[in-house]
């Protein structure tokens, strides 16, 4: 089994192959940003799948235009954030839901208290543990995708974040970066799969098992208020506002929950 500077490459090869052969596995020490590096690469024309992971990021980004800091680590048992990326060509009839289904999966191969945000924020007792960017781009007739996500591992602070921040750490003191990948990488691919074959509908009902906001008065960021009633078939956010129901699509908007929670805000 190969091993790159204690990461289980080989082990994660052999389980990503299950789902889609030839699956090759990458550890760079350091990158800007691993979404960044394989849309890069794919816009040179590869576009083979990879699973691209980066012990450092030196410019990793997070929705919405943000930065998405990892903080320093001297070795593998040190990284204090878990980063990589999956690119692999992509053709789902419909989009929508990608993410969530995305981050599902990441909640189920860790923790069953850990719940999501909408869109995708993973999110263990109200602090952020995890985040997703997805990217897709089209080259000629193909669409490729970059699915990036970051764990937090170590305690890191929360200063300047829209949510404080928690980590792998408290919630599994085992699990070290290589070992949380080990647990994440080939569910996260079979979700993806399976998301490209059946779409959101599939994963619906999980997605309400984690979903943190549920029945929560909740502000968006385009100034919109009103209690979160899940998501439909798409992946939508259903809110209820003073003005009736509405379906959030739009993943320009960042949605916080309201507190204390009410419906005195409508
Ligand atoms: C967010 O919460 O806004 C999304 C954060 C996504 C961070 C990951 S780390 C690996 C990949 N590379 C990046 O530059 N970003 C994603």
């Amino acid at each position: 089994m190969s091993n790159v500077m204690g990461w289980p490459v080989g082990q994660i090869r052999e389980a990503l192959a299950a789902h889609l052969p030839g699956f090759r596995v990458e550890v760079l020490t350091q990158v800007d940003s691993t979404n960044s590096e394989l849309m890069r690469r794919a816009r040179n024309g590869q576009m083979e799948p990879v699973l691209l992971v980066a012990e450092q990021q030196t410019a990793g980004r997070g929705r919405l235009g943000r930065q998405w800091f990892s903080g320093e680590g001297e070795s593998l048992g040190a990284i204090p954030s878990l980063t990589f990326s999956l690119g692999l060509p992509l053709s789902p009839r419909d989009w929508s839901g990608l993410s969530l289904a995305v981050g599902l999966s990441v909640v189920q191969s860790l923790h069953p208290e850990l719940r999501l945000k909408w869109p995708n924020d993973v999110w263990w007792h109200a602090r952020k543990l995890a985040g997703i960017l997805i990217e897709t781009a089209s080259f000629g007739e193909n669409r490729y995708a970059v699915v990036g996500v970051g764990v937090n591992i170590k305690p890191r602070a929360s200063t300047g974040l829209a949510t404080p921040a928690a980590w792998l750490e408290e919630v599994l003191p085992a699990l070290d970066a290589s070992q949380a990948l080990l647990r994440i990488a080939a569910p996260l691919l079979q979700t993806i799969k399976t998301f490209e074959q059946h779409g959101f509908a599939l994963f619906q009902a999980r997605f309400a098992e984690r979903d943190a906001l549920r029945g929560l008065s909740v502000a968006l960021s385009d100034g919109r208020v009103g209690v979160a009633q899940g998501v439909d078939g798409t992946g939508a956010l259903r809110l209820h506002t003073a003005h009736g129901p509405q379906t959030i699509t739009s993943a320009e908007v960042s949605v916080r929950p309201l507190s204390p929670p009410s419906l005195a805000a409508l």
